[in-house]
């Protein structure tokens, strides 16, 4: 059962940064960040368009130069982190979920990330021509759809871009869901667990793996089961 730690640990430190990372990467198997792209062409760590909720800045991420946008505090005094700073922070320790939040910029998240391969890397995205871009892009690394809304064919759909792993919300995931998923070679890696409750319904469900924002709790129920 692999456990990811959500948005770095979020419930531990300021999300997707450097200390949220930090934290996660004591207990979890994986950390996932989002992915943006600044006004000059940098991926950054950062979940929403605006960096308005984040950070004590506002405006969109895309308004920024990277100059300017490390300038803001992401909370506890912390930067909006790049990518190539949070690859040094992973490299050789923990695996890397890297969620692609901007359909156009596979190819630059795929060639950032070429010069500096994680331990482990998951690619995913909201987005299924996202996921089948990295898939024609880097088709020997793990590569998952993520969806929250009611679709009518998850695993079909999950398939037909060539994707590794199905990304359902928690509460989308069934027996049958499970079952249909790992008959077409799919690992499920539901978000967002939090509870005992949840760590052990997603044992009895026989999922492969979840996304926490407290990872060192989920491994200390899972530990404990
Ligand atoms: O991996 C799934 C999860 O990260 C998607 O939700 O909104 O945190 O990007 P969100
Ligand atoms: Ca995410």
């Amino acid at each position: 059962m692999l456990i990811i730690g959500h948005r770095g640990a979020r419930a531990l430190g300021p999300e997707n940064t450097l200390s949220a990372l930090r934290r996660g990467m004591a207990c979890a198997d994986l950390v996932e960040v989002d992915l943006r792209l600044t006004r000059d062409g940098i991926l950054v760590a950062i979940h929403d368009a605006t960096v308005d909720r984040t950070t004590n800045g506002t405006g969109p991420v895309k308004g920024y130069t990277i100059e300017d946008l490390t300038r803001l505090d992401a909370g506890e005094g912390e930067k909006i982190p790049t990518l190539g700073e949070v690859l040094d922070l992973v490299r050789n320790v923990t695996g890397l979920v890297v969620e692609i939040k901007e359909p156009g910029t596979e190819a630059i998240v795929v060639s950032a990330l070429m010069e500096m391969m994680p331990k482990r890397l998951f690619l995913v995205s909201f987005y299924s021509e996202s996921v089948a871009t990295v898939k024609r892009l880097l088709p020997g690394t793990p590569a998952g759809l993520i969806y929250s809304e009611e679709i009518v064919d998850p695993v079909g759909l999950a398939r037909s871009v060539q994707a590794d792993l199905l990304l359902p919300r928690w509460d989308r995931v069934s027996h049958e869901l499970v079952d249909e998923a790992h008959t077409a070679g799919l690992l499920v890696v539901p978000w967002l667990l939090t509870t005992e409750d949840d760590i052990l319904e997603a044992l009895r469900l026989g999922v492969d793996g979840f996304s926490s924002d407290d990872p060192c709790n989920a491994r200390r129920y899972l530990d404990a089961s």
